[in-house]
């Protein structure tokens, strides 16, 4: 879809649509709207005075102009409470408009840059906000399906400055927003992509594909390759299925010597069956959402590539299928890490904190100053924080708090659990170094505490259950993949030399 930019005044604007903005409480409009209001001759006053539209966030009322203006139709949005008002408010209006604007049938519309005047955004950020919230909103999954019978397409978005000054940090806010809204739908299609399609095959080809776009080394090791290697656990979940497992590795190089290097991980697991320890059959085809982690790798290098961030940027998606199988690994086994620990499973559906323990010894060869690990780990994590924020949990708080920092510029929320060394106890086992499940007691940090013992560098561990997928048809989430940590991952490494 495109995006431009361009200096002018809305209300001059001829398209099937354009959208202005109020914050709650406002009586007047001022600005870009207050303009618009004045060439329709107080339309948006009398609504305001009517009491009608309060201006309550992603609050939307349509107007016609009687050819008043050139445009055939304007949306008033309402960007909500100004003192509650910043990025991820702009994000959501803007994902609002754009799916108004669909509902409406306009194929164009033309729009202000929510939040940069009173709103208090720097232009930039305002503009970035505003590109991801477009893109991100009108998401669709449809490759299976017509698309659900909600107006049509927008093929272009016009966004109108008046201000030439700003022009330029306009463009480049959307220039970043577009890499990462791409690099976030990117995420969204693999993660809503079936089993049967997505498989581990499928994600390394799309890595290959991403990586000769995008000038990243792309590398897939086949099962008979991380067996030799040692991957014990990697290869003990692997074993059960008939989809031959790929142990995948983008790497970015866009720093120059001496760069800092940091290694993004991502639970690949095209489909959790739960294995031997089965799952029960409600709900379990939404685990062919469980490799969300590996996909958000996945876009996220993609974005990394398409900016030319100035680092040395690492992904790694161990992915498989876990299923069951007269070959598959059972309760009672033990597996070796490739660091040599060894550890007793008690549950086949304890099977991510497995695939990841390789995958994070394997990336200590890339001697990282940081590496994420992003997961649906565990449904405790999602009876903990629901599906707002995921779960955080690591051994560096300088490095837990710069993720934090990006979690709340990047609208992809997280929020910290402990990692103390008394819950070392829940995973002690009688035949080996450790076992793969602690107990009913704060599943999300036992989890945890297992991931810790295949680690030697800085590192965040990101539980993603309850925010990889959802519901929510609301802002710029669509209905299923949600394509999370694509937004947070890219900002932390875009400031991460500031
Ligand atoms: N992929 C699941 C976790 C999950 C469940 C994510 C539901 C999102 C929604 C994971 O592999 C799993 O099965 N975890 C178990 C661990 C338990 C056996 C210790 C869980 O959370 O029940
Ligand atoms: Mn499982
Ligand atoms: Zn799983």
């Amino acid at each position: 879809m495109k995006l431009n930019v361009r200096q002018g005044q809305i209300q001059n604007e001829a398209s099937d649509l354009i959208v202005v903005n109020l914050f709650e409480g406002v009586t007047m409009p001022g600005g870009a709207t207050g303009a618009v209001d004045a060439a329709l001759q107080g339309m948006i006053a009398d609504v305001l005075a009517s009491g009608d539209f309060k201006g309550r966030l992603n609050a939307t009322t349509v107007f016609y102009p009687r050819g008043a203006i050139q445009a055939k139709r304007v949306l008033l949005v309402g960007l909500g409470k100004a003192e509650k008002f910043g990025l991820d408010q702009a994000r959501q209006v803007a994902a609002t408009a754009a799916k108004k604007a669909r509902e409406l049938g306009a194929k164009t519309y033309a729009t202000i840059v929510h939040g940069a005047g009173i709103g208090g955004l720097a232009v930039q950020d305002a503009a970035q906000a505003l590109a991801e919230g477009t893109l991100l909103g009108l998401y669709q999954y449809k490759e299976y399906k017509k698309a659900d019978d909600n107006g049509g397409e927008v093929g272009g978005v016009t966004i109108v400055e008046y201000d030439a000054a700003k022009l330029d940090d306009i463009q480049e806010g959307v220039r970043v927003g577009r890499a990462i809204a791409e690099g976030q739908m990117v995420a969204r299609d693999l993660s809503n992509k079936p089993g049967n399609a997505a498989t581990p095959a499928f994600l390394a080809d799309t890595a290959r594909q991403i990586g000769q776009e995008h000038d990243i080394q792309v590398t897939a090791l086949s099962f008979a390759e991380c067996k030799a290697m040692g991957m014990g656990m990697f290869s003990g979940v692997a074993q059960g299925s008939n989809e031959p497992s790929q142990f995948i590795v983008m790497d970015y190089n866009g720093g120059g010597p001496g760069a800092d290097t940091v290694v993004l991980v991502g639970k690949g697991i095209t489909f959790d069956s739960g294995g031997i320890s089965i799952k029960p059959t409600d709900g379990m085809w939404d685990m062919k959402h469980d490799m969300s982690g590996g996909a958000a790798v996945i876009g996220a290098m993609q974005a990394v590539g398409a900016l030319g961030l100035p680092l040395h940027v690492v992904g790694i998606v161990p992915a498989t299928e876990n299923m069951l199988s007269g070959t598959a690994f059972k309760p009672g086994d033990i597996l070796r890490a490739m660091n040599g620990k060894t550890i007793e499973i008690q549950s086949t559906d304890a099977e991510g904190r497995l695939v990841l323990g390789d995958a994070l010894c394997y990336a200590a060869r890339f001697k990282p100053q940081a590496v994420i690990d992003m997961a649906t780990l565990t449904g405790a994590c999602m009876i903990a924080l629901g599906k707002h924020a995921a779960g955080l949990l690591s051994n560096d708080q300088p490095l837990a708090d710069k993720l934090k920092a990006a979690a709340d510029r990047s609208g992809e929320r997280v929020w910290q659990l402990p990692l103390w060394d008394e819950y070392n106890e829940q995973i002690k086992s009688t035949f080996a170094d450790m076992k793969n499940t602690g107990g009913r007691g704060g599943g999300a940090i036992t989890a945890a505490a297992i991931l810790k013992n295949f680690v030697d560098f800085p590192w965040v561990h990101l539980d993603i259950a309850g925010t990889a997928w959802g519901e929510d048809d609301k802002g710029y989430n669509t209905k299923g993949a949600t394509g999370y940590g694509v937004r947070l991952c890219v900002e932390l490494l875009r400031g991460w030399n500031r």
